[in-house]
C-alpha cells in the first residue's frame, strides 16, 4: 500500500475545485447557472498580443526549452513598466523574474526561504494559497485579523505585542482579495518598518494594481521596500491572461537569486510565445486599462444593484476584481446563505469563508460575468 506523503494531510482539495464539481453537476442536470464565483477574466487578451503569439510560434528556437530566467528582453519589459506605472526602478539582470502566474510565486518563495516550523503572518481574510503552501512546506500560518474598521489593514501596534520571534515571512497583498481595500503609501511604509524591526522578510502580493485602480501602488516604491521586500505580480487579470499563465517576481538580487535556485529546479522555462506575447501585453498603453476598467466599472455599477438586491452592504470606494459584501443582520452563516443562492436562484457566489474565519458573514461577488448574466441575476429577485 503506498502512502501519500504525511503533508498532505495539511490541506485540503482547494475549495473551488470541490465546489465547482457541484456547481458543474447542476449545469449538467440542465440549471441555468450564473457562475459569481471564481475571478478568472472572461474577456480576451488585446488583438496585438494574440497577433505577437501567433507570429511567434514560426520563429526558429520557438519549440526550444526557454531560459530559466525568461527572455533578456522580457525582464527588460518588466523593468520599463515597473518603472513606468510605480516609479520602482528594478535592474531586470538581478531584480526580475518572471514566473508562471504569481500562485508559482508563492510556493517557490517559500520553498526558498522557509524552514520546518518556520512561523508565518497570513491575512486573515485572504488568498487561501498563503495557508495551505505555508503548510505545504512544513511552515506554521500565523493569521493576522484584517477587519472592516480598519479598512482591511493590520493593527501593527497589536501584533507587536505578540511573540514574533519564530516569524520569518509575512504575506500582504494591496488592493487587497477579497475586499478590494487599498493601503495608503504610509501604510506601506509602516508595514516596511515592521517587517525591518522583526527581520521578517515582507511579500506584498500585487495582481489587482490594475484593476479599476486609480492609482496603482507598489510595496517596492516606498523607502526601504527593495532591502525589505518581494513583490509579485501577474498578467492574469491586467491583461485577461490568466490561462497563459505570467507573472513576475521584483526585489533583491540576493532574494530573486534564492527564489531562481528553487524555480530552476522546477520548470524549463516558458513558452516563447508566452513571453512574446507578454512582453507586447506589458507594453500596452492608456487606453488598454482604460478600456479595461470602463468594462468592469459597468459591470461592478450592476453587481453593486445585485449587492442591495440581496439586502447586503458594500463599499463603493473598493477596486479589483470582486465585490465584498456583508450579509444583513439576521442572514444565515455565509455558506448557507450561498446555497440558498445557488439552488434556489442558480446563481453561484463565493462564501467570504474561504478566505478565513473573518470572511464569516461576508461574500464575494466576481466581476468577471458579463453584464446580460449580471442583469439577468437581478431579474431573478
Ligand atoms: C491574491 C491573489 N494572488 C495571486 C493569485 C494568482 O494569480 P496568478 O497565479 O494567475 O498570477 C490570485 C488569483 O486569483 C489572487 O487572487
Amino acid at each position: 500500500m503506498i502512502t501519500t506523503a504525511d503533508r498532505l494531510h495539511s490541506v485540503e482539495e482547494y475549495y473551488f475545485s470541490k465546489k465547482l464539481r457541484e456547481v458543474r453537476q447542476l449545469v449538467a442536470e440542465g440549471r441555468p447557472i450564473i457562475n459569481m464565483g471564481i475571478g478568472s477574466p472572461d474577456l480576451s487578451p488585446s488583438e496585438h498580443v494574440i497577433a505577437s503569439f501567433q507570429k511567434s510560434v514560426t520563429e526558429a528556437g520557438a519549440h526550444q526549452y526557454q531560459s530559466y530566467q525568461g527572455l533578456p528582453e522580457l525582464r527588460q519589459t518588466i523593468a520599463a513598466f515597473y518603472m513606468d506605472k510605480f516609479g520602482v526602478q528594478a535592474d531586470p539582470d538581478g531584480e526580475i523574474l518572471p514566473l508562471m502566474g504569481s500562485k508559482e510565486g508563492i510556493m517557490h518563495i517559500s520553498m526558498a526561504f522557509l524552514n520546518h516550523g518556520d512561523e508565518v503572518l497570513v491575512p486573515n481574510p485572504g488568498y487561501p494559497t498563503y495557508t495551505s503552501v505555508t503548510k505545504l512546506v512544513g511552515g506554521v500560518p500565523r493569521f493576522y485579523d484584517l477587519k472592516a474598521d480598519k479598512n482591511w489593514f493590520p493593527d501593527l501596534e497589536a501584533l507587536e505585542k505578540t511573540d514574533l520571534s519564530r516569524v520569518k515571512l509575512m504575506w500582504a497583498s494591496y488592493p487587497h482579495m477579497p475586499t478590494g481595500a487599498t493601503a495608503t503609501k504610509e501604510q506601506l511604509s509602516a508595514l516596511v518598518h515592521f517587517a525591518k524591526r522583526h527581520d521578517i522578510l515582507l511579500v506584498n502580493d500585487n495582481p489587482y494594481s490594475f484593476v479599476l485602480s486609480r492609482n496603482p501602488i507598489s510595496l517596492l516604491g516606498v523607502e526601504g521596500g527593495m532591502d525589505t521586500a518581494l513583490e509579485l505580480n501577474s498578467l492574469s487579470k491586467t491583461f485577461n491572461m490568466a490561462g497563459w499563465r505570467v507573472g513576475m517576481v521584483l526585489g533583491r538580487r540576493d532574494y530573486i537569486e534564492a527564489i531562481l535556485k528553487v524555480k530552476s529546479n522546477m520548470d524549463s522555462g516558458m513558452f516563447y510565445g508566452i513571453q512574446k506575447g507578454a512582453i507586447v501585453a506589458l507594453k500596452s498603453g492608456k487606453d488598454w486599462f482604460e478600456h479595461l476598467d470602463d468594462i468592469y466599472d459597468s459591470r461592478r455599477r450592476l453587481m453593486f444593484e445585485l449587492s442591495h438586491k440581496l439586502g447586503c452592504a458594500h463599499d463603493e470606494k473598493a477596486v479589483g476584481m470582486f465585490v465584498w459584501s456583508k450579509l444583513p443582520v439576521g442572514a444565515p452563516d455565509s455558506e448557507t446563505f450561498i446555497d440558498e443562492l445557488l439552488y434556489e436562484k442558480n446563481i453561484f457566489i463565493a462564501p467570504g469563508t474561504v478566505f478565513g474565519k473573518n470572511g464569516e458573514g461576508y461574500i464575494r461577488l466576481s466581476l468577471c460575468v458579463d453584464k446580460n448574466k449580471i442583469e439577468e441575476a437581478i431579474s431573478r429577485f
